[in-house]
């Protein structure tokens, strides 16, 4: 089991988002977490990712906590902890969020050049890695404006990827995406999942998550429904 999540609550205010929920992810499994707009995806998404802070509950990857609930009290990751855990999980914004004015490679090498250790060669020969597998060849040295949307959301997946997460998560990612480029990014994810990568993704898109979902959470009214779907 790569991502565990166990008994999680979060509020904004007054307002409660959802309220002890549960579930896990395994190595190369594709889940989807749909329902309504409003429900607390989005929320659910950036907690997982220490964009957000629970109340209550925990959040394991890897057999790391990032956060932990004993006697009543809540435990998060230390700083250094927190680096560790994660740079095991990626995520893709629904509005890609790459940086402006970098090209594709300076947006792929950025954010590993800060963290690691690495030397340089090795980050961007990791780059030109996902580069090829993402059919951006050629690319390298556009910038954002430059790409279609398809192009950009490929670039922010390379770029997810760089540091070998073990799970990855989309925030909506056939929102912005015609017939054909959804076909890919359906092709991409499918993939990533064959190679061990755990994938959430975040929907309201019904048909896509018929499509590739193997796992189908729905969250409705702080609560949620787990089913498995008759994916193969
Ligand atoms: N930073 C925030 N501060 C206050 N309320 C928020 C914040 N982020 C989200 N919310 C509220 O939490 C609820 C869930 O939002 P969100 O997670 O974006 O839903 P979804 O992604 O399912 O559309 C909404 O009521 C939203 O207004
Ligand atoms: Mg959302």
């Amino acid at each position: 089991m790569i991502l565990e999540v166990k008994n999680l609550s979060k509020s904004f205010g007054n307002t409660v988002v959802f309220e002890d929920i549960s579930f896990s992810v395994n190595k190369g499994e594709i889940v989807c977490v749909k329902g309504k707009s409003g429900e607390g995806k989005t929320t659910m998404l950036r907690c997982i990712n220490k964009l957000e802070t629970p109340d209550k509950g925990s959040i394991k990857i890897n057999e790391r906590y990032l956060c932990r609930e004993e006697d009543n009290k809540m435990h998060y990751a230390s700083k250094d902890e927190l680096q560790t855990i994660t740079q095991d999980i990626g995520l893709v914004f629904q509005s890609f969020n790459l940086f402006p004015h970098m090209t594709v490679m300076e947006n792929l090498i950025e954010s590993p050049m800060f963290i690691r250790k690495m030397p340089k060669e090795k980050i961007k020969q990791r780059a030109y890695e996902l580069i090829k597998q993402l059919e951006l060849e050629g690319k390298e040295d556009n910038y954002p404006y430059q790409l279609s949307g398809g192009q950009k959301q490929r670039v922010a997946i390379a770029r997810a990827c760089m540091l070998n997460p073990s799970i990855l998560c989309f925030d909506e990612p056939t929102s912005a995406l015609d017939e054909s480029t959804r076909n890919q990014i359906t092709k991409i994810i499918r993939d990533l999942a064959k190679q061990g990568i755990a994938i959430i993704i975040v929907t309201h898109d019904n048909n896509f998550v018929d499509e590739i979902a193997e796992t189908v959470i729905t969250l409705s009214e702080g609560n949620i429904i787990i089913s498995k779907s008759n994916q193969p």
